[in-house]
């Protein structure tokens, strides 16, 4: 597993000056704001590279496409992050080799050295979802996670992964807000943020109150999320820019329904409390919830509930000319 020499240097600590640029430049605020959390990202978000995240990334992998002819030789992850969902997928089987790749040089630092810690073969290199530095018809499998509603331009990007696909390879994103969940996930996680800093002011659960400066810097996070945070998807508006890009076999899925409307406040509740609060058997005891609220949206709610309510979008799509893998 190697990272390019020529990488930029991560940047975890922004200036003012840098964060006031940002508010008018989404690709600065992009790099700034994923820099400062890469560290701590995977705490953050519980990442882990054991089971439970190699079934999770599977699951999203298997739940767009079902049939796929394993293994691919060649992936590439755009947006990696921390490495969460190419890592976890080859350690499920899904491809042999990996390039990582990250707008922010402190994520694909973060993806680098943990695909090393797991011994797989991967790559890592900073890239513009836009802009991929790769040569055409260069992998089989072009992949990536929460990634897409961060650029700009969707459809160029879809183009790019179209380009350095080979004939018949395949791309999948999962992880990918829809309109309708967007809505709701926040409205809610608004609601709990308010509840929870407003009631933990009182005098005898004041052991349940982050200290202000961590809440006032998650605040200013908050601030900057919105401007990282910039499509959210109708699942069939998604398809329809994937065709538009020049994929064929195109196809989106949806998923979490009770599982967001459960997991965003309980997310929210858990990011403004302090750590050592939540227990380990709290921690269990949530993960099951959601593990069960997700089942029942699998067996029965999907049948009933229009897709588009449901808060996690996937898409996938082939390049035209080969086999369609
Ligand atoms: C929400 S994080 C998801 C990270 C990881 N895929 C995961 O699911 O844990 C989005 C990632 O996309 C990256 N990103 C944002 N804009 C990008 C772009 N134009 N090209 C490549 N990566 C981008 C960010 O730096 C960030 O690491």
């Amino acid at each position: 597993m190697t990272a390019r020499p020529d990488a930029p240097a991560p940047n975890p600590h922004a200036t003012e000056a840098q964060v006031q640029a940002a508010l008018s430049d989404n690709k600065l605020a992009q790099v700034l704001y994923h820099d400062w959390e890469a560290e701590t990202y995977d705490d953050k978000w519980s990442i882990s590279y054991d089971e439970r995240c190699i079934a999770y990334a599977r699951g999203r992998f298997d739940a767009v496409v079902p049939d796929a002819p394993l293994p691919y030789e060649r992936a590439l992850e755009l947006g990696c992050g921390t490495g969460f969902f190419l890592l976890n997928l080859m350690q499920s089987g899904v491809a042999k080799s990996g390039s990582v790749t990250d707008l922010s040089p402190g994520m694909v630092k973060v993806a680098t050295r943990n695909g090393q810690n797991l011994g797989l073969d991967v790559d890592g290199r900073v890239a513009d979802a836009e802009t991929i530095p790769y040569e055409d018809d260069t992998f089989d499998l072009v992949c990536g996670h929460a990634v897409l509603h961060h650029i700009p331009d969707v459809e160029l990007a879809l183009k790019e992964c179209l380009r350095v696909l080979k004939p018949g390879g395949r791309f999948v994103f999962a992880g990918e807000p829809t309109t309708i969940g967007d809505f709701y996930a926040r409205k809610l996680g608004q609601l709990t943020w308010k509840v929870t800093t407003e009631v933990t002011k009182l005098p005898f659960l004041s052991d349940w109150r982050r200290p202000q400066e961590e809440l006032d810097e998650s605040s200013r996070a908050a601030a900057l999320e919105a401007v990282v945070d910039l499509h959210t998807f109708d699942p069939s508006e998604l398809e329809a820019i994937a065709r538009r890009a020049g994929a064929t076999e195109v196809h989106a899925e949806t998923e979490e329904f009770a599982a967001a409307l459960w997991g965003w406040p309980v997310r929210t509740f858990e990011a403004a409390v302090p750590d050592a609060k939540l227990t380990w058997r709290y921690r269990m005891a949530q993960y099951r919830a959601w593990l069960g609220l997700s089942k029942l949206d699998e067996k029965v709610l999907r049948h009933v509930v229009p897709r588009q309510f449901f808060y996690n979008a996937m898409i996938t799509g082939v390049k035209p000319g080969g086999a369609g893998r």
